[in-house]
């Protein structure tokens, strides 16, 4: 049995879980994979915490961390950008293989750290950064190579679809979905980050870049998050025949992040809870899905462990380089929409904003109001055939003159 030390940087959620794992799987790896992988040393922010660790092990001293002997591949656990970026670089110029579960710092600084990697001969692995569970990067860079990948759809965020989901299913409110999420340990200490599309967004970069072979640019990403839709939004939906989810998508070098509406015979339509699922579509494999538990500590620490031996086994860059290109996006995006407008509760305000969008060659399919005589509560809600976004937001500017809106449109995409 070969003896594999590791080096596990931060102990928290993900790393305790590794813990478990380690110790719930060791005999089973070792029969299946004929390595022992034991912990070596811990480098944590707080030394003195209670947890399930060899105190031995444990320091908050990273010089004490990479001074320690027996440490051969190192484990990023600690999330953000620094200081994991430095830890990192250390770890890989002093020739270990890296395994992180750090898709803020992989967004970012992946260049960087593949190409570090690279000049010292050892891997980075990183399946744990997106979807957990899921083995999406394995699948993009290893049984996919051969196909050319022309777009990818996904459920990414955990939270955000388990916020969805309560409140599509117990007609919840966004805040009440959300405090139900916390309580069972799916938010990140910042919500913000799940419920305004910034995790979503950094694992959208780091799956179109092995869809594609390249380092998309943050800044040309249109991110949005899920808190602009209210509950009459999410009865829409039903009452139109769709569900609602928050979905990243790269359609060639178009990426976006955004909440849309799916069909309810959408194959991710009927993906629930905190679970995730991503389709793929390739020139040769045609479309696939590839779904399951998108985090939590031990579906996290599983695609860690997985890595660790992946990297040990195999030493050598295992990462795509970028020198790809993306398929070109499409000249401009069309699909149908769903609108909701905030209007006053007057006669004929319906018929004006129908004429608008006629006037624009924008063919109305369904209709429903909710009409209260208390001022600035009432909404129309609008369907619409396919249309491109341009044609749509000239259409809303002209309405947004009209003496009938009352606050800001929601404008929500219907994916086929
Ligand atoms: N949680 C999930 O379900 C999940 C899923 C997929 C990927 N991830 C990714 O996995 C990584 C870890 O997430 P997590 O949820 O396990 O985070 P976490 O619970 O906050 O744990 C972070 C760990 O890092 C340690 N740490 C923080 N700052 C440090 C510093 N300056 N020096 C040394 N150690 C430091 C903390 O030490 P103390 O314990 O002493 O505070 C803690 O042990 C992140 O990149 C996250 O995005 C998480």
């Amino acid at each position: 049995m070969k003896p594999l030390g590791i080096g596990l940087l931060g102990c928290g959620t993900v790393g305790s879980g590794l813990v478990e794992l380690l110790e719930r799987s060791r005999d089973h790896l070792e029969r299946r994979t004929g390595l022992s992988p034991r912990l070596a040393r811990v480098l944590v922010r707080d030394a003195h915490k209670p947890r399930a660790v060899d105190r031995a092990l444990v320091t908050d001293d990273p010089e004490a961390f990479f001074g320690s002997e027996g440490l051969d591949v190192v484990v990023e656990l600690i999330g953000g950008v620094e200081p994991a970026r430095t830890y990192v670089l250390r770890a890989l110029d002093a020739g270990h293989s890296v395994v992180t579960a750090n898709k803020a710092l992989l967004s970012v600084h992946a260049d960087e750290i593949f190409r570090r990697a690279h000049r010292a001969g050892v891997s980075v692995g990183f399946e744990a950064s997106v979807c957990g569970a899921i083995p999406i990067v394995r699948a993009l860079c290893g049984g996919l190579i051969a196909n050319r990948i022309s777009s990818l759809v996904g459920i990414v965020n955990g939270t955000c679809n388990f916020v969805l989901t309560r409140m599509i299913e117990d007609g919840l409110t966004l805040t009440a979905a959300l405090e139900e999420a916390r309580r069972r340990g799916l938010t990140e200490a910042d919500p913000s980050l799940d419920l305004d599309g910034t995790d979503a967004m950094q694992k959208l970069l780091i799956l179109a870049s092995l869809a594609f072979g390249v380092h998309p640019d943050p800044a040309r990403v249109r991110v949005r998050g899920i808190r602009e839709l209210e509950p009459e939004d999410i009865r829409a939906a039903l009452e139109f025949g769709c569900t609602v989810r928050h979905v990243a998508s790269a359609d060639g070098a178009e990426l976006r992040v955004e909440p849309a509406f799916l069909p309810r015979a959408h194959p991710l339509a009927g993906v629930r809870d905190e679970n995730n699922a991503i389709l793929v579509h390739g020139d040769a494999a045609g479309q696939m899905i590839f779904s399951g538990k998108g985090a939590g500590p031990l579906p996290t620490a599983g695609a860690v462990l997985s890595d660790i031996v992946e990297v040990a086994a195999r030493p050598g860059p295992m990462f795509v380089p970028a020198n790809g290109q993306a398929p070109p996006a499409p000249a401009e995006s069309r699909a149908p929409h769903y609108l909701r407008l905030p209007i006053v509760d007057r006669p004929g305000m319906i018929g004006l904003i129908g004429t608008v969008l006629g006037n624009h060659g924008i063919s109305i399919t369904r209709v429903s109001a909710s009409l209260t005589t208390e001022p600035g509560r009432g909404n129309v809600k609008i369907l619409v055939d396919a249309v491109d976004e341009s044609t749509l937001s000239r259409a809303l500017e002209q309405i947004a003159r009209l003496p009938v809106l009352t606050g800001k449109p929601v404008v929500v995409r219907i994916l086929a």
